[in-house]
């Protein structure tokens, strides 16, 4: 057996023990779906960095997508270096450094108030890449329309800090000003963004109607790759939505071109009873490097890969209780990491039988959201990265050392 990431796990015995995998198949697999897509709705869809950045995979979905978009000045060079193509950048604040450097660049620039469109309008309108209209300013929105569930993700809460909402916008001069953006999806299908088109339409309808708006980016958060994604619903509402404002539409998903590429491997260190509970030491950290786990929270699926690391591994029976184990549930360990942090812990997970120091796990799912937010918390190790290649070889792209914790810090 193998997760859906397409990636055969027979090789690992040669890895390192804390690594990322990343399926390059699995990659191409979801970059293919987005290229029809974009293709069957006729608008631009480009990769939002913020979930997935590891560049040197860049190469194999470059041609499914129109570019990156960045969430600021660093994501943008990288964006424009590594990937080129097109390059959308917007950012909850920018300073007058950041802005003199995206100009030279960036195709859009999209701002997060009209306090900092008006600090920094001058000098982009008179820069000469906006005179000569290669690059595009917009503003975003805020259409205070709330679909989802989770307040952390839900950029629509009352008093949020993102984007501009229709009572803020009546009235003000937005001369220079081409383009409108919101994001307000997380993980959802295309029904809320339909529900979110149309307060969109209620509150800024008459704004994106208007001559000088020409693009309209609608965000991310759409979980297209999905197996019961409504696509079509997603086509005929992009294609709606430019005819009815005559505008090009963007779409700027992350974790839909990221989801099930990769996985963590990792290696349990210690094995002990704690009141009644049977915990698991691994060398990787729910904190330091799944941080979602504890901020979303979700439980990511878990395999125990076979001793002999040929073949099949062994499945993993993912519980979510916090007693042993019952009757047929396996023997359930309480896996967590090598921090300092209680709380530290990935969950409770059943195993076909009792784990031992050396086993190796691997975690499900963990390219999208999880390299980006890594850090080296209580100097733990930092995975290193790979990428395994359609024919199976692996490559390992970066190991990080001991001077890779201590640089980073002074
Ligand atoms: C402005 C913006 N665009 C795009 C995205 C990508 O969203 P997702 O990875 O959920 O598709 C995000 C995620 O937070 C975002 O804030």
């Amino acid at each position: 057996m193998q997760g859906d990431q397409g990636l055969t796990w027979r090789s690992w015995r040669i890895l390192l023990s804390e690594v990322f995998v990343i399926s390059i198949a699995a990659l191409k697999r979801n970059t293919a779906i987005l290229r029809q897509l974009k293709e069957e709705a006729g608008c631009g869809l480009v990769l939002a960095l913020k979930g997935f950045s590891c560049w040197k995979a860049f190469e194999y979905i470059r041609d499914d997508l129109d570019g990156c978009c960045a969430s600021g000045l660093w994501e943008a060079k990288l964006a424009h270096e590594e990937f080129g193509k097109k390059v959308l950048t917007y950012s909850p604040a920018y300073n007058e450094s950041d802005v003199a450097q995206l100009c030279e660049f960036t195709d859009q620039l999209d701002f997060n108030s009209l306090g900092q469109w008006q600090r920094h309008c001058e000098f982009v309108m008179a820069h000469p890449r906006f005179k000569s209209g290669e690059l595009h300013c917009g503003l975003r929105i805020n259409p205070e329309c709330s679909t989802g569930s989770t307040p952390i993700y839900d950029p629509c809460v009352p008093g949020s800090r993102l984007g501009i909402t229709a009572d803020q916008l009546k009235g003000a001069d937005l001369t220079g000003i081409s383009g409108l953006h919101f994001h307000t999806l997380c993980e959802q299908n295309s029904d809320a963004l339909a529900t979110t088109l149309n307060a969109v339409e209620e509150k800024f309808g008459d704004l994106l109607r208007s001559e000088s708006i020409t693009y309209l980016n609608l965000g991310g958060g759409h979980w297209v790759t999905k197996p019961d994604y409504d696509r079509a619903r997603l086509v005929q509402l992009v294609k709606d939505t430019k005819e009815r404002y005559g505008v090009d539409c963007w779409l700027e998903p992350g974790e839909a071109i990221a989801i099930h590429t990769g996985v963590l491997r990792s290696t349990v260190m210690d094995v002990f009873e704690s009141a009644g509970h049977r915990v698991a030491v691994l060398d990787v950290s729910a904190t330091a490097h799944m941080p979602d786990v504890i901020e979303m929270p979700y439980r990511p699926d878990v395999f125990l890969v076979a001793e002999d690391g040929v073949g099949e591994p062994a499945v993993c029976f993912k519980g979510e209780t916090y007693h042993l184990a019952s009757e047929g549930e396996g023997v359930v360990h309480r896996l967590g990491g090598p921090t300092c942090l209680a709380g530290d812990v990935m969950g409770d997970y059943a195993f076909s039988r009792e784990l031992v120091p050396g086993d190796t796990l691997v975690f499900d799912d963990m390219a999208h959201y999880t390299m980006v937010k890594t850090t080296t918390f209580n100097g733990v190790k930092h995975p290193a990265i790979a990428l395994q290649h359609e024919d199976g070889s692996i490559e390992v792209l970066r190991e990080f050392g001991y001077e890779d914790f201590r640089d980073r810090l002074a």
